[in-house]
C-alpha cells in the first residue's frame, strides 16, 4: 500500500494519531525491536491509544484509562522463566493476537532467537532440533502454539475426569503425540493440539452472558463461588479456564513457564490491564475512517458498549454500520461509496441469508433440531464482537473429519466412544480430529471438536484464523461455510461478506 494513502487516511481518519508504540525506552532489550513488536521487560509506555497498518487498513488499540508505564508490569515483564511476558504473543499491532506473517519476521530477523519461539510451546515438538525453521513449521506457517492437555483429562478445578472415549494417534508430523517424553504414552501424558493465540482484548464481551442460562442446554451458567458472578463460559478454544483468573494461572504456567504461585496484586494487574484492553479496524484504505459518516466501528464504541447482551434483540448483527455513508456524503469518492455499499450489503446477508446447519454438535445437538435453517448471526449473536452471548462451543467442522480441510501437517487422532456411554451425535462412535476442542476438557464424546466462538474484532490484523490456522485469509473462511453448508453464496456475496469481516 502506498503511504501517501497511508499518511492520507491517518491524517484523514484518524487525526493525529500515535504510530505503533511512541513512548520512552530506558533499557534495551537484548534483541531488536521493530515499529510495533514488543518484547518482554522493553520498558516503553503503552500509550493510551494506537494505531498500526494491516492488510486491509489501520487497527486501533486502546486502553481505557490512559497510557501504561510497562516497567515492571507482570503483563509485559518476563515473570517465567523462558524470557516471555504476555505481551509476547499478545501484540498489539497484531490487533492482541499475533500473525504468522509477523511470526516469520521475527523469525528471520532475530534467527530463530527470540522467547516467543521457546521449545515448549513454540515449536511442534521440544524434543525437536531447536534451530532449524521446519522445528516450528506450524508457528511460523499457521501461527499455531503448542497446547499440551492432560489426559485423561483434568476439570477446570483439577479434578480428573473419567474419559467417555479412547484416543490414538493415528498420524502425527510433529512427532509429538508419539515422543516418548511429550507424548501420549509418556509418564505424564498429554495430548498436543495446536492453536492460535485469542486476542487479549475486548474481554468485558469475552466474559459476559446473555442469559442466566445455557439456552441451548436449558441448564443454568454454573457460579463463581469468589465472586458470585456465572461463568460466561466463553474462554479459550475449549473452555479450560472458566475465568480471567484461571486463563492467567494457566498460561504462566505453560506459556511463560513460570511454576511458583502469583501474588494476588500481580494477577491484579495482569485482569486489570487486560480488560482495559479494546481493539477493532479504525480505518479501510479504501472505504476510510470506520468512524465517520454514521459508522460507529472502532474500538470506542467497543469500550463504551454494554457486554453481551443484545442492546436491543430486534437490532440486527453490525448495527453499529448500518447506517454508513447512507446519508450521502458529498466527500465520498464512488470508491468509497462502493466499498460502503459492498460492507451494508455483506450485513445484509450475514444477518439474513438463511442456510441448513447441519451436523453440527453443540447447535443441532441441542434444541434446535437438526437441520435447522438459519443465518451467520444465529450463531454470532453478540452485540460487537459476533460472540455467543451462551456457552459458545460449536462444532463446525474445523477439526473433526469429514469437514475439516485437509490438514497433512497437523496430528488426527482417532477417538473411539466407549459402548456404555451415548455416541457422538452425528459422528458416531468413531471421531477422527486434529483437535477434540471442548471434548479435553469435558472427556465427552458429544463434545468432540467443539471449539470456542472468538470475537470477530481487528480480524484483518490477525490471519490466519479459525482456532487451528485452517483459513489464510478472510476469503478462506466465507469459503470454508459456503462448502461446508452449501450455502451457494455468488462471488459478489462473497466479496460483500469479506469486506464486511475486513472492517470489524
Ligand atoms: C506463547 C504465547 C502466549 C503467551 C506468552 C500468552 N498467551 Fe494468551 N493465548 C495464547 C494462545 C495460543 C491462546 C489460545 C489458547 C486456546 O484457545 O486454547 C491464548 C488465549 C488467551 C486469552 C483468551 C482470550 C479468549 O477469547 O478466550 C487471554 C485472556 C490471554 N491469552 C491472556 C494472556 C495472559 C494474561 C498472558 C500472560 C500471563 C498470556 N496470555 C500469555 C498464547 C499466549
Ligand atoms: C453453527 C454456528 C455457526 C454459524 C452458522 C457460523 N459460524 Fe462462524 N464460527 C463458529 C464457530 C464455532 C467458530 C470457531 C471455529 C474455530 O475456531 O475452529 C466460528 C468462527 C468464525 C470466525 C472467526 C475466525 C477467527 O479466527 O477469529 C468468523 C470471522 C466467522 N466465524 C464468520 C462467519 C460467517 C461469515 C458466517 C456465515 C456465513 C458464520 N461464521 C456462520 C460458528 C458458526
Amino acid at each position: 500500500m502506498p503511504s501517501a494513502r497511508l499518511g492520507s487516511i491517518l491524517l484523514i481518519g484518524l487525526g493525529a494519531c500515535a504510530l505503533a508504540g511512541s513512548g520512552a525506552r530506558a533499557t534495551g532489550p537484548e534483541l531488536p525491536e521493530t515499529i510495533g513488536w514488543w518484547t518482554a521487560n522493553s520498558n516503553r509506555i503503552f500509550p493510551e491509544r494506537a494505531s498500526y497498518p494491516d492488510a486491509t487498513g489501520i487497527v486501533t488499540v486502546i486502553h481505557v484509562g490512559g497510557a501504561v508505564e510497562t516497567r515492571g508490569h507482570p503483563f509485559f515483564t518476563a515473570i517465567g522463566r523462558n524470557g516471555r511476558a504476555c505481551i509476547t504473543c499478545h501484540q498489539p499491532a497484531d490487533g492482541m493476537s499475533v500473525s504468522a506473517e509477523s511470526l516469520q519476521a521475527r523469525w528471520t530477523q532475530t534467527h530463530g532467537e527470540d522467547a516467543i519461539f521457546a521449545a515448549s510451546d513454540g515449536s511442534n515438538c521440544p524434543s525437536q532440533p531447536q534451530q532449524f525453521a521446519s522445528s516450528h513449521s506450524l508457528l511460523l506457517t499457521r501461527g499455531l502454539f503448542r497446547i499440551a492437555r492432560p489426559w485423561p483429562p483434568h476439570g477446570p478445578d483439577g479434578h480428573p475426569i473419567l474419559p467417555q472415549f479412547t484416543i490414538e494417534v493415528m498420524h502425527d508430523p510433529t512427532g509429538c503425540n508419539l515422543d516418548p517424553v511429550y507424548g501420549l504414552k509418556s509418564t505424564h501424558p498429554v495430548v498436543s493440539v495446536y492453536r492460535r493465540p485469542r486476542p487479549a482484548a475486548n474481554l468485558k464481551y469475552v466474559t459476559s452472558y446473555g442469559f442466566a442460562f445455557d439456552p441451548k442446554s436449558g441448564l443454568p451458567l454454573a457460579i463463581d463461588p469468589a465472586t458470585g458472578l456465572r461463568y460466561a463460559g466463553n474462554l479459550l478454544a475449549d473452555r479450560r479456564a472458566r475465568t480471567l483468573e484461571e486463563q492467567a494461572l494457566d498460561a504462566l504456567r505453560t506459556h511463560l513457564a513460570r511454576y511458583g504461585p502469583l501474588d494476588a496484586a500481580q494477577m491484579r494487574e495482569i485482569i486489570g490491564f487486560e480488560s482495559h484492553v479494546y481493539v477493532a479496524q479504525s480505518a479501510d484504505w479504501v472505504g476510510g475512517s470506520l468512524t465517520d459518516a454514521g459508522a460507529q466501528g472502532g474500538p470506542d464504541a467497543l469500550a463504551a458498549g454494554k457486554a453481551a447482551v443484545l442492546d436491543n434483540p430486534r437490532d440486527p448483527q453490525w448495527a453499529e454500520f448500518a447506517s454508513w455513508g447512507h446519508d450521502s456524503d458529498p466527500r465520498e469518492t464512488p470508491a468509497q461509496r462502493a466499498f460502503r455499499a459492498s460492507v451494508m450489503r455483506g450485513i445484509g446477508i450475514f444477518n439474513e441469508r438463511t442456510f441448513l446447519i447441519t451436523d453440527s454438535a453443540g447447535l443441532n445437538s441441542m434444541n434446535f433440531g437438526n437441520p435447522t435453517r438459519n443465518t451467520c448471526s444465529f450463531c454470532h449473536n453478540m452485540t460487537r464482537t459476533g460472540m455467543d452471548v451462551a456457552p459458545g462451543q460449536v462444532d463446525l467442522g474445523t477439526t473433526n473429519e469429514p469437514f475439516a480441510d485437509p490438514a497433512p501437517d497437523l496430528p488426527l487422532f482417532k477417538l473411539t466412544c466407549e459402548a456404555k456411554y451415548p455416541p457422538h451425535p452425528f459422528l458416531g462412535r468413531v471421531v477422527y480430529t486434529h483437535d477434540p476442542g471442548l471434548a479435553l476438557t469435558t472427556g465427552k464424546c458429544a463434545d468432540i471438536g467443539r471449539i470456542t466462538i472468538q470475537d470477530m474484532r481487528g480480524l484483518a490484523a490477525r490471519p490466519p484464523y479459525f482456532s487451528n490456522g485452517s483459513a489464510r485469509t478472510l476469503r478462506s473462511i466465507v469459503d470454508f461455510y459456503d462448502r461446508r453448508y452449501h450455502i451457494g453464496f455468488t462471488e459478489q456475496d462473497k466479496k460483500d461478506l469479506v469486506h464486511l469481516l475486513s472492517v470489524l
